[in-house]
């Protein structure tokens, strides 16, 4: 998982076609139609993409394959023509961690390993606890003992994992981890290359719904900086498979209060680490482990970095709301970060714009709770005393 000279992240080649191993993308996704989850699966549709798992292996949810919605407000907040969102909190643990997660955990079976580990913000343990659970494995996750969405706690739980909380953020979480043998556990963070492998068949199913139409802008948040290494990964194969004809420009929001990379990409600096502080619990991520990798993307496609304020990204995620979508703090950042980039000239109003929502809004109801009750700009507050009738005689009243 680690280079022995460096200590820097190992990753598997980019996929390389040959005459005899030429993924036909039509073929892969016919497999939609199969009653197999391990077909149906957006992630094992593409497993001629995968590293190798015998079949009999693959733990699945039948994750993946998520909808992309269009989005007028969010485009009406952002003051562009139109945008979508692909919705990945519409995975079986309502994050975007299951990608991966199945592939770390099928890999992990396939190896012999009975424990896996990782440290997380609250999503990947999610995600870990129900992938070994199917897998009959034990999970490991090591939370930070505050400052983390209860539910994703609860939903832990559920999936009877153990929970350990540390006296200390993710970051001190994630270093614990990396310092355990992987010979004796699992480690299924974004730092296994088996995890990028599965996150990066996310861009194929966007791709597929929107028939292989490259849209202009993909936007995503950044934490570990993960996610931005494994869709950057995908969109790259799926050029050199000549499924595509050309690159998405790749953008990643950080929040402010946890903004090395924004940062570091400005300066064109090697990454400084914070103290993380933010009140979008899943990306308080101060040291992030995939800094180089999401950084070489980045460049790649051409893309930028940006970080927006805590402020931003809680009228950001009411406005997701607003179109019946909904999601997590985290990944409002996307449609915060797309307004102030559309604000400066980066993004022009007519631009094809795609912002990856990486958990479901559910994972974080009691933000929601109390975004509502504060009273802020699209605060939408409970209504008390009042009778029904009133309500309908004013909707109905002409204006
Ligand atoms: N959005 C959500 C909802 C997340 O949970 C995370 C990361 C990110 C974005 C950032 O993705 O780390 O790949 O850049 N959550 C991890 C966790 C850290 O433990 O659940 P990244």
């Amino acid at each position: 998982m680690f280079c022995a000279d460096c200590n820097g992240l190992l990753a598997f080649a980019t996929f390389a076609a040959t005459p005899g191993n030429l993924p036909d993308r039509d073929r892969i996704a016919a497999r939609r139609a199969s009653v197999d989850l391990r077909d149906r699966s957006g992630v094992w549709r593409y497993r001629d993409l995968l590293p190798e798992i015998p079949f009999e292996q693959i733990v699945t949810l039948g994750e993946g394959d998520v909808p992309l919605y269009d989005g007028p407000r969010g485009a009406e907040y952002a003051r562009v023509d139109r945008l979508a969102y692909l919705h990945l909190g519409m995975n079986p643990t309502a994050s975007f961690k299951d990608a991966g997660m199945t592939v770390a955990v099928s890999r992990a079976v396939a190896t012999g390993a009975r424990i896996a580990i990782c440290a997380s913000t609250g999503n990947t343990s999610a995600s870990l606890a129900a992938y070994a659970a199917r897998a009959g494995m034990h999970a490991l996750v090591l939370v930070p003992s505050t400052g983390i969405s209860e539910a994703k706690v609860a939903q832990t739980l559920d999936y009877g994992a153990t929970v350990v909380a540390i006296d200390g953020d993710f970051d001190a979480a994630l270093a614990t981890v990396r310092a355990q043998d992987p010979n004796r556990v699992a480690i299924v963070n974004s730092v296994n290359p088996y995890r990028i492998e599965g996150q990066k068949t996310v861009a194929f199913v966007l791709l597929e719904q929107r028939r292989w139409r490259v849209p202009d802008w993909v936007i995503v948040p950044g934490g570990n900086l993960g996610n931005t290494s494994a869709l950057g990964k995908g969109f790259r194969e799926a050029l050199a498979l000549g499924w595509i004809d050309r690159l998405p420009r790749l953008v990643t929001v950080q929040a402010s209060g946890a903004a090395p990379f924004s940062r570091a990409f400005r300066t064109n600096t090697d990454l400084v680490p914070v103290h993380a502080e933010t009140s979008a619990s899943a990306i308080k991520i101060g040291a992030p482990a995939s800094w180089r990798k999401a950084k070489a993307e980045i460049l790649a496609h051409r893309g930028t970095v940006t970080d927006v304020d805590d402020a931003a990204i809680a009228d950001a995620r009411a406005i997701v709301g607003r179109d019946g979508v909904g999601c997590e703090p985290a990944s409002a950042a996307t449609l915060a970060g797309l307004r102030e980039l559309v604000a400066n000239g980066t993004i022009g109003a007519s631009d094809d714009i795609v912002l990856v929502l990486t958990g479901h809004v559910l994972k974080d109801g009691a933000y929601a709770a109390r975004y509502h009750e504060s009273g802020a700009a699209f605060a939408n507050r409970i209504v008390r005393g009042t009778d029904p009738a009133d309500v309908i005689e004013r909707l109905t009243a002409p204006a």
